[in-house]
């Protein structure tokens, strides 16, 4: 079995090595932020254990997964696997910088991918030596929980990398969609119109946050309502997603970003993950688990 990297112990990465390291790959987890790997380290074992106690594993399992993930702060420790899946902050610059440093880093042979929700796969991969390796690989949030990932070969990607992702991911037990690479795939554009109305709804002052998650989830049959949806996902990534997949679409209004949504994340309103975004979590909101 390949060794699995990822990179980026946020919110995705630390849900992707939990379902790499479950399906047995020995995983390594890289971020720069210390600090961050910690709160991952504990997160991952809080959930794996609560999992136990469920009987959904047993405590070897629990123990065997979390053996399985090293832990690390360099990028070097990749060097022996067999794909990278980049799971960073959603900035272009950011992630060409470190796919020029994996490609250097990781054997001929390594499948780069990325977790982007919105930029091109194309672009992310332009920088590479050899962009045939580049392919998008798409979680949902929980990784763990979520069953749909999408599969987005960009223009460079080749045949090899492609069917070998994907019989990856197939392997994982998830439900893979393969999809082009357009702005937003398939089920972030989908999510834009329904995160965008709610905001627009709310700004026209005809209703509050609160009372629209209840019409979507209680008269609508969703699962959560927007508001609830954007402070699991976060809102800066949120926006982020949001403004990229508007400008790719060539600033067409149907995409266009929310200033409610832009001043909650310039505020550290980001949602759950900061105790606060459209609803104050400090104050005990009980929420619908996903
Ligand atoms: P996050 O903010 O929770 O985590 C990002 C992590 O990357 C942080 O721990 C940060 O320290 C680390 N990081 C930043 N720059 C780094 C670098 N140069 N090298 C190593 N580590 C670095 O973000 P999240 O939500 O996990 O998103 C990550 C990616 O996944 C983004 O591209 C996002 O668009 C995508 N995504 C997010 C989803 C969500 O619901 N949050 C769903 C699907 C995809």
């Amino acid at each position: 079995m390949i060794q699995v990297g990822v990179l980026g112990a946020g919110t995705m990465g630390s849900g992707i090595a939990q379902v790499a390291a479950t399906a047995g790959h020995q995983v390594v987890l890289v971020d720069v932020n210390e600090q961050q790997l910690e709160k991952a380290k504990n997160a991952l074992t809080k959930i794996l254990f609560r999992l136990v106690e469920k009987g959904k594993l047993s405590d070897n399992e629990a123990n065997d997964v979390l053996r399985r993930i090293t832990f690390s702060s360099s990028l070097e420790d990749f060097a022996g696997s067999g794909i990278v899946i980049e799971a960073i902050v959603e900035n272009l610059k950011i992630k060409n910088e470190v796919f020029r440093n994996l490609e250097t880093i990781t054997g001929a042979d390594c499948i780069l991918a990325t977790n982007t929700s919105s930029l091109s796969v194309a672009s992310i991969g332009a920088v590479l030596n050899n962009p045939g390796r580049i392919i998008g690989i798409h979680f949902f949030n929980p990784a763990p929980l979520m069953p749909l990932v999408e599969i987005i070969p960009a223009v460079q990607t080749t045949e090899t990398t492609l069917q070998t992702a994907k019989q990856l991911i197939d392997s994982w037990r998830k439900v893979t969609v393969l999809t082009k690479d357009t702005p937003g795939f398939i089920v972030n554009r989908v999510a834009r119109p329904f995160y965008g109305e709610a905001l627009r709804i709310y700004e026209e002052g005809i209703a509050d946050f609160a009372t629209i998650d209840w019409a979507m989830t209680e008269l609508g049959g969703f699962r959560m309502g927007p508001f609830t949806l954007m402070d699991y996902i976060g809102n800066d990534i949120n926006y982020t997603v949001t403004e990229t997949v508007f400008a790719a679409f060539y600033y067409d209004p149907r995409y266009r970003p929310s200033l409610t949504q832009k001043r909650h994340s310039e505020a550290g309103y980001l949602g759950r993950k900061s105790g606060r975004g459209y609803y104050n979590y400090a104050e005990g909101v009980t929420l619908p688990e996903p």
